[in-house]
């Protein structure tokens, strides 16, 4: 499964992955600590590392861990099977939910704006098929695991047929026609064997690593929240009815600002994180387009071990509007590689 997710790292996994190489005998993990949509944990877990997952958005951790979900755990022995649960959950009646009475045309009817994330069926299809993963759960016919590779297909199924240009941020204003679709849900294919995974929704800065974890740090580098860009998978994913705001419907989601988003914080935010972990090696993928440049972040980091930057590929540009468009196309990525226990600080040049 694909997303478009700000800074996802779908394009540059296979370079990471040299870096991440095969785990040691010594027992660590490979923290996610900044999973956003997986695909580095994913990679990782293919490597052989028992994986843990972390983020401090719900959604981020339910469509990350539905990726190292096997068949063996998600059979839905009550239901018939995943293709059957599908089948149903394809062919119940839209309801008018949440998601209908506030993110699609219908929201003019209570309030002031005529949100259009979703067509009016498309909206109530999400809110009858996250109201029926709910109560199957509540009733005990699928299990954890199965309720969040659930969700995760819901997730996915939302974003093909969402009138966006990304994210959640704000709707567009004309029927897209990917918008004008029916909502589908698909069954997904799982990995064959069960393996180690721990899911977390922390702060990045509540983690308690062990010195043999392999820790890899993405954060945010921009002034993008993505609690506010991803405000209604957060909203699919949690199953409450938050008060939302404005024309876009926030979802109250200041507690979740990240630190790392903003330019007077971001350094001091990134040098504690990698100072306060007691991961011996750490991977930290930046972008020239970030918040602090590369240099001056790495002059930081040579204080905590070697620190040594990897040139990785150019990759296109995210383009949310036509400014963003009309600049240069293709964004430098680095990952810094950080070993704490080497006292050397010999500072790797930027090339
Ligand atoms: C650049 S994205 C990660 C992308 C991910 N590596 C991928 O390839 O999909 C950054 C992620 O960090 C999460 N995040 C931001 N601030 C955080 C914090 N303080 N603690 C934990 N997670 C945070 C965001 O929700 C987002 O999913």
């Amino acid at each position: 499964m694909t997303y478009r997710y700000i800074g996802s790292k779908a394009r540059l996994v296979e370079e990471i992955a040299e870096y991440i190489g095969t785990p040691s005998n010594s027992g660590g993990m490979f923290v996610d600590a900044f999973c956003g949509t997986g695909v580095v944990a994913e990679t990782a877990m293919k490597l052989g590392w028992p994986v843990w997952l972390n983020d401090h958005m719900v959604s981020a951790g339910i469509i990350s861990a539905a990726r190292m979900i096997s068949t063996h755990e998600a059979n839905f022995k009550c239901l018939g099977g995943y293709s059957e649960v599908i089948n149903i959950l394809n062919g119940l009646d839209p309801l008018r939910g949440f998601i209908w009475r506030e993110y699609s045309p219908a929201s003019v009817l209570t309030g002031d704006v005529e949100r259009r994330y979703f067509t009016e069926e498309n909206a109530g299809r999400i809110d009858a098929i996250r109201q029926q993963i709910g109560l199957w759960k509540k009733g005990e016919l699928i299990t954890k695991l199965e309720e969040k590779l659930l969700i995760a297909d819901l997730l996915s199924a939302t974003n093909r047929i969402a009138n966006i240009a990304g994210t959640y941020g704000c709707f567009l204003s004309k029927w897209q026609n990917q918008a004008t679709n029916s909502l589908i849900m698909l069954q997904r294919e799982l990995i064959s064997q069960p393996t180690t995974v721990r899911v977390t929704c922390e702060d990045v800065s509540n983690l308690q690593v062990s010195s043999h974890d392999l820790v890899y740090l993405d954060p945010p580098y921009t002034k993008r929240q993505y609690a506010a860009y991803y405000h209604i998978l957060e909203t699919i994913a949690i199953n409450d009815e938050p008060e939302v705001q404005g024309v876009s419907g926030l979802r109250p989601w200041q507690t979740k600002a990240s630190d790392f988003c903003y330019k007077t914080r971001a350094l001091d935010a990134l040098t504690n994180l990698v100072v306060n972990l007691d991961s011996k090696r750490i991977l930290l993928s930046y972008s020239e387009e970030g918040h602090v440049p590369i240099d001056q972040l790495m002059d930081n980091l040579t204080q905590v071990g070697s620190v040594t930057p990897i040139n990785l590929m150019k990759v296109g540009r995210y383009r949310p509007n036509k400014t963003a468009s009309m600049a240069r196309s293709t964004v430098r990525e680095y990952l810094i590689v950080i070993e704490k226990d080497k006292l050397s600080t010999v500072r790797g040049e930027v090339i």
